[in-house]
């Protein structure tokens, strides 16, 4: 096994999206979602994306994350530039790259919480790597709940569920939209606090959409998206210096 150096790891990219375009419709009705997006998200970082309803948030998720297509642009997953890609290719690379974590858990209520967790990876016919398995299950802190159903689980317990099945697979990126959206702040917290140690102590690398200053709050950095550009980055952010920067994009925007 070769080494890798150190300076290289940690600009090790997860995925990358260079002068990312889309555009939807055509004449009148078009609308350009999102205009020249360039951004990298590092290994092993956690990346809150936030703006205004409508600036093109969700869109570049689906975008990275090959669940849309884009007008022009180049939008990469590790060393793989996702526009060279058939459909059957991108399904696969979504399938073993990629983590999802939703706003509804999207868990199938005929199978247990552990079946769910585990419930791609049979899709896939992979073997979860048990020990790998453990440690997400003592990570989240269900597994006096394993053989429970998603209707006799709290929905910070669903989500949390949720959370480990795209852990599992040990994607090399989770995309998550609005995760804690559904949640009370209790229980997002508990699954934001259980994304923020996936990153510490997995070295997962985390992607979120969120409306929320509290949620970004969980993250090593946000970046600021309006009108389908990329705006402001925070690092390190705090849930009031996050909240004070959307306040001041909102007096720019009346005042524009
Ligand atoms: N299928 C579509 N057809 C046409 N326009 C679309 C489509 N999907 C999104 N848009 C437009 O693209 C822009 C960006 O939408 P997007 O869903 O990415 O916003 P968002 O930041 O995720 O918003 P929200 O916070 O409300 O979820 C919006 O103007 C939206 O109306
Ligand atoms: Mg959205």
């Amino acid at each position: 096994m070769t080494t890798t150096p150190l300076a290289y790891q940690a600009t090790a990219v997860a995925a990358r999206a260079t002068d990312l375009s889309k555009v939807y419709g055509q004449g009148e009705t078009q609308v350009v979602a999102l205009d020249r997006v360039s951004v990298d998200f590092r290994q092993g970082e956690f990346t809150a994306i936030m703006g205004p309803s409508g600036s093109g948030k969700s869109t570049l998720m689906h975008c990275v994350a090959g669940l849309d297509s884009f007008s022009s642009g180049s939008a990469r997953i590790g060393d793989t530039e996702l526009s060279t890609l058939k459909d059957k290719q991108l399904t696969k690379l979504r399938r073993d790259k990629i983590g999802f974590i939703f706003q509804a858990f999207n868990l199938l209520p005929t199978l247990t919480a552990l079946e769910n967790i585990t419930l791609p990876m049979d899709i896939a016919g992979r073997k979860p790597d048990q020990q790998w398995l453990n440690r997400i299950i003592d990570l989240i802190g269900l597994s006096g709940r394993l053989g429970h159903r998603p209707t006799q689980l709290s929905g910070g317990q669903q989500q949390r569920v949720a959370v480990a099945r795209a852990l599992a697979s040990q994607p090399e990126i989770i995309f998550g939209d609005e995760p804690t959206g559904n949640l009370d702040s209790r229980s997002g917290a508990e699954v934001l606090g259980f994304l923020r140690n996936s990153v510490r102590e997995l070295g997962q690398t985390v992607v979120m959409v969120t409306h929320d200053p509290a949620a970004a709050s969980y993250a090593d950095r946000v970046i600021f998206l309006a009108d389908g550009r990329i705006v402001d980055e925070m690092l390190d952010p705090t849930a009031d210096g996050v909240l004070d920067r959307m306040k001041a994009f909102d007096a720019k925007g009346r005042t524009s």
